[in-house]
């Protein structure tokens, strides 16, 4: 037996560590995870009465496998018409499937050099050739991207904010990038942490589809919505641009549940807005003690923010993992950089305080 020969290098996708195997393994009794930019909140009560009554009532019965009554809902409070949207098992599938819908051996693809690792895979897995320009500053670099377009090129990816930098491009850089972008080209504008955004110079992507044809903006309810264990996200573009995605859809990719969560999580508006308003809050109490501390952090708009240790992150990773906090390192661009997610005041404090002690045992060593 002899697998794809592009796959075999590929590694396997490594998610943040579960919080009951750091207990088992480390024998701690409270752990927080912060690794994986998951809501500390949980999801609106109106999503698990809808999750309970679909299990209880029909869990037997295949879903809707295009989504119509969610997708009349969403379409309708976006302002956009049902045949621009499409969803996926989280938007992770709908990368997956920009990629088997658009990539062949051989085409190019552009992306940042540290941005959501799925692009890379996805497109890997269909033998194109990725291009990595990289980020300045932790930013997007839109005008070296497009220097980068080519006859072969098909897809761009801007992950807006960017995981893992949380950076974000403002509506005019993305104005400037899009009119210079030629038609042959998609454009995929990711929007994972897009509710999350208070900065006026945001763009909302939605409202850039009536000029742009080649353009996907990618959202999901995995994130505010607090519903990342349904596996639910969807894209919104072109018509043409989403009939070609479902042709290459699997006929039941999103469930009963997901799908009812989901709507259910679009009607709790004051949900997502105490959601917001408590990881603003977050956010600054992180920067704050990020700069108390004199470690530099990239300009955060999401739910994440990611600093510089100053020591090999992997060990700082490891040394906050004993003392029951879990984070994201190993970022190939930043190898003294820590991504942590924004988790409840009570969380954040916690991690801190673990921060400074790991710190202040690093010096001691040192
Ligand atoms: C930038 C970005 N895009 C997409 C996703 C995928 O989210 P999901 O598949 O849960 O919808 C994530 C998840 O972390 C992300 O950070």
């Amino acid at each position: 037996m002899q697998p794809k020969s592009n796959i075999v290098h590929l590694p396997v996708y490594q998610p943040g560590k579960p919080v009951e195997d750091v207990k088992r393994e480390l024998g701690l009794s409270e752990v927080i995870k912060l690794a994986s930019n998951e809501n500390p909140f949980g999801c609106s009560e109106r999503a698990k009465e809808a999750v309970i009554y679909e299990i209880s009532n029909n869990a037997s019965i295949y879903p809707d496998g295009a989504s119509v009554e969610l997708t009349k809902k969403l379409a309708d409070q976006l302002g956009v018409s049902t045949d621009s949207i499409i969803f996926g098992c989280g938007s992770d599938e709908v990368i997956l499937m920009l990629t088997r819908a658009y990539l062949v051996p051989g085409d190019e693809t552009i992306m940042a050099d540290q941005t959501f690792s799925v692009y890379k895979h996805n497109a890997e897995v269909e033998n194109a050739r990725v291009i990595e320009v990289p980020l300045t500053d932790g930013k997007h670099d839109l005008p070296a991207m497009l220097s980068h377009v080519t006859d072969r090129t098909k897809l761009i990816w801007v992950c807006n904010p960017n995981n893992p930098t949380g950076t974000i491009v403002t509506k005019d850089e993305v104005d400037a990038f899009m009119k210079q972008v030629p038609s042959h080209v998609l454009v995929v504008l990711d929007e994972a942490y897009v509710e999350y955004v208070t900065d006026e110079a945001f763009p909302n992507g939605i409202e850039l589809l009536s000029q742009y044809k080649n353009l996907i903006v990618l959202r999901t309810f995995s994130k505010i919505f607090g519903l990342a264990s349904l596996r639910i996200g969807y894209g919104v573009g072109h018509p043409d641009v989403v009939r070609s995605i479902n042709q290459v859809r699997e006929p039941f990719n999103t469930s009963r549940v997901a799908q009812a969560a989901a709507s259910a999580a679009l009607d709790d508006a004051a949900f997502l807005n105490e959601c917001r308003d408590r990881n603003t809050e977050g956010l600054n109490y992180l920067r704050e003690q990020f700069e108390r501390l004199g470690l530099h952090y990239f300009d955060a708009h999401g739910n994440f923010i990611m600093f510089d240790t100053k020591l090999p992150s992997g060990d700082v990773f490891n040394a906050l993992l004993r003392k029951g906090i879990i984070s994201r390192s190993g970022w190939g661009k930043y190898p003294t950089y820590i991504r942590i997610t924004v988790g409840s005041r009570e969380q954040n404090e916690k991690f801190i305080a673990a921060l400074e002690q790991v710190l202040q045992e690093a010096a001691v060593l040192g």
